[in-house]
Parts: structure tokens; C-alpha cells; sequence
């Protein structure tokens, strides 16, 4: 199936809360194509969870929902390795030789820690917080990844994995391929109020949202008085947002769906969307509706087991080339 890939994929979620259609569209989809040509893994970030607040909070039912949300979308288990954080313990301790590949000063430099720390809800700046991009590295470089589909905001964790690459190759011997980021070319899904869709700001459309939610959710979305619907996003962005998320779900273009529903208003575009959006994630529902916890702590244990296997085998060599002799390995 991979026979002829070049690349390693690996991205990942932490898991706060379920996944909704910005996800969907600007990274989910993207993994959908990834999969049937790759090696793709998908971490579940269960211990990133901890770098912005005190505690983990309900992490065994966030595990759980962004595994169920995974596998609705169709990431298809046989083909991604889907693994936790907290399962692997030698990704983690790869993250002690990584340490000592950058300075303190780097680290406070790291502009997308900075905006963390800025957001952070806790009262003073944790130690994993402050080493988080390095913790991310580790994330990356376990399995060798070539390729990180990830969002803008993530690019100076990138920097800083290819710095820990660069160096440690430098100082033991080639062990680690350069990654690279795969920016997503999909367009921003704004939220219902126009800002970037977000859950914690409840304008968001989740994945497994029920039919009436989702009608509740665009109901309440802000338009304008105007009885023509155009599609002008500079002029009507709030207008121009809907048309755009119509557009994404029916695979047709905004202006199109504008020009369709003309002078129906606000009220009409409301209704189109609605039963868009609801066409759209309607199998996706049906298949998350037919999976139970079970299920995807079954797709964990196998993916924890494959990772981990991995990871056992990047953290030999890296004590290898570290100079590092271990007695006895046990695997698991
Ligand atoms: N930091 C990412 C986020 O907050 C999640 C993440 C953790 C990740 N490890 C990763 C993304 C490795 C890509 C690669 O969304």
C-alpha cells in the first residue's frame, strides 16, 4: 500500500473537546487524502493537554471523543497509527537528550510559546510550557515524520524540530530526517459570529452536533438586512462566511449558491446552510453513532502498540549514537 512512499506523516490534536467542521476542513480532509498514500501517524496530545492549564481535566472522555470523531470522519485504523502521549513512554524520554540540543534563550524566543503563555489561564509560566515545542519535537522526530500537516501558528515548533534534527545529527551522526510542514491550502472556516471557529467560543459546529443543534447553532449565526444574498466577503464577510461553509459542504461554489438564492434573504440562506451542513455530516453522524468507547479504545491499544514499537527502536538508536550502552532492553 506505502510501497512507493518518500514521507513519514505525522500531525496531531490535543484533546480538549470535539472536533467541528473548521477541523474537518482544514486539517481532517487533508488526512483523509494523506492516508491512502502515506504512513500516517495521528497523536492524541493527552499530555500537551497539561502545557495551558492545572490539570488534565476529563482527559479519558476527550481521548475517547477525539478517537470516535477520527474514526466518523473515515481515518481509516488500518492504515493510521491513532496513539497517545501518555502510552508511549520512549517518545517522552527522548525529549531529555533533545533538551540539551537548545538554550533557555531559544526556548523564550519561541513566538507561538509566547502567545500560549500570553492565553494561558494558569498564573505562572510552567516548565513544560516553556520546553513545550521541545516536547513537540520529540512528537515528530519518534517516528521519523517527513511531513507535518499543520496549521500556521505551529511553524515555529517546526523550527525548533528541525534545529533538535540538525543538531543532534551534527553532534552523534545522522540519526533524524529534516521534517518539513505541510501548510493546509484549504480556507479558513470561520465561525458562526465571523471569528476563527473555535469551540470555546460557541461558535463552533461540531462534527457529531445533533441536526437540531446544528439549525440552533446557524440560526443564531450573525448576517445582515440586506434581501440579496451576494457573496462579497470584504463587504459581507458574515454573509460571505455562511456562503463559503455552504460552498465547502455541497462542493460547489459560493457565488453559485448566492446567485441561487437571490433575493431570499438571510432567512433562506439560514435554511440552505442548515440543510447543507446537515447533509453534509449526516454519515459521518451515522457512523459515530455506531461506535462505542470500545471501539476506540480498541483502535488505541493497537496504535499505542505500534507507535511504541517505534519509538523503541529511535530511542536504541539514539542512545547508540549517543554513546549510551544499555544491559538489557525490554521492548514492552
Ligand atoms: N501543538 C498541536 C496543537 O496544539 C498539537 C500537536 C502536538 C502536534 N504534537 C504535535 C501537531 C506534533 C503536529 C505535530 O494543535
Amino acid at each position: 500500500m506505502h510501497r512507493t512512499s518518500t514521507h513519514v506523516v505525522l500531525t496531531g490534536d490535543r484533546p480538549t473537546g470535539s472536533l467541528h467542521l473548521g477541523h474537518y476542513f482544514g486539517s481532517l480532509a487533508n488526512r483523509l487524502v494523506l492516508q491512502d498514500l502515506h504512513p500516517v501517524f495521528v497523536l492524541v496530545a493527552d499530555y500537551q493537554v497539561i502545557t495551558d492549564r492545572d490539570r488534565p481535566g476529563e482527559i479519558r472522555r476527550n481521548v475517547t471523543d477525539l478517537v470516535l470523531d477520527y474514526l466518523a470522519v473515515g481515518l481509516d485504523p488500518a492504515k493510521v497509527t491513532i496513539f497517545q502521549h501518555s502510552a508511549v513512554p520512549e517518545l517522552n524520554q527522548l525529549m531529555l537528550p533533545f533538551l540539551s540540543l537548545v538554550t533557555v534563550s531559544e526556548l523564550g524566543r519561541n513566538p507561538t510559546v509566547k502567545d500560549e503563555i500570553a492565553h494561558s489561564s494558569q498564573a505562572a509560566v510552567s516548565g513544560l510550557m516553556f520546553t513545550y515545542s521541545v516536547h513537540q519535537a520529540a512528537d515528530i522526530l519518534f517516528c521519523k515524520a517527513t511531513l507535518v500537516p499543520v496549521g500556521k501558528d505551529q511553524l515555529p515548533h517546526l523550527e525548533v524540530t528541525r534545529t533538535i534534527a540538525r543538531r543532534f545529527n551534527d553532534r552523534y551522526g545522522p540519526v533524524f530526517p529534516l521534517p518539513e510542514a505541510m501548510l493546509s491550502d484549504a480556507p479558513l472556516v470561520a465561525g458562526l459570529d465571523g471569528g476563527k471557529m473555535s469551540k470555546s467560543r460557541g461558535n463552533a459546529i461540531a462534527l457529531k452536533a445533533t441536526e437540531d443543534e446544528t439549525a440552533a447553532l446557524i440560526r443564531r449565526a450573525v448576517t445582515d438586512s440586506e434581501r440579496l444574498i451576494t457573496y462579497e466577503p470584504d463587504r459581507r464577510p458574515n454573509v460571505a462566511n455562511l456562503l463559503s461553509l455552504a460552498g465547502l459542504c455541497l462542493g460547489r461554489r459560493p457565488q453559485e449558491i448566492a446567485e441561487e438564492i437571490g433575493y431570499g434573504g438571510a432567512a433562506a440562506l439560514k435554511r440552505l446552510v442548515t440543510e447543507a451542513v446537515n447533509e453534509f455530516c449526516r454519515p459521518i453522524r451515522r457512523r459515530r453513532r455506531e461506535l462505542g468507547e470500545g471501539d476506540a479504545l480498541a483502535v488505541l491499544r493497537e496504535g499505542n502498540a505500534r507507535a511504541r514499537e517505534v519509538a523503541v527502536r529511535t530511542l536504541d538508536e539514539v542512545r547508540d549514537a549517543m554513546g549510551y550502552t544499555i544491559a538489557s532492553r525490554a521492548a514492552s
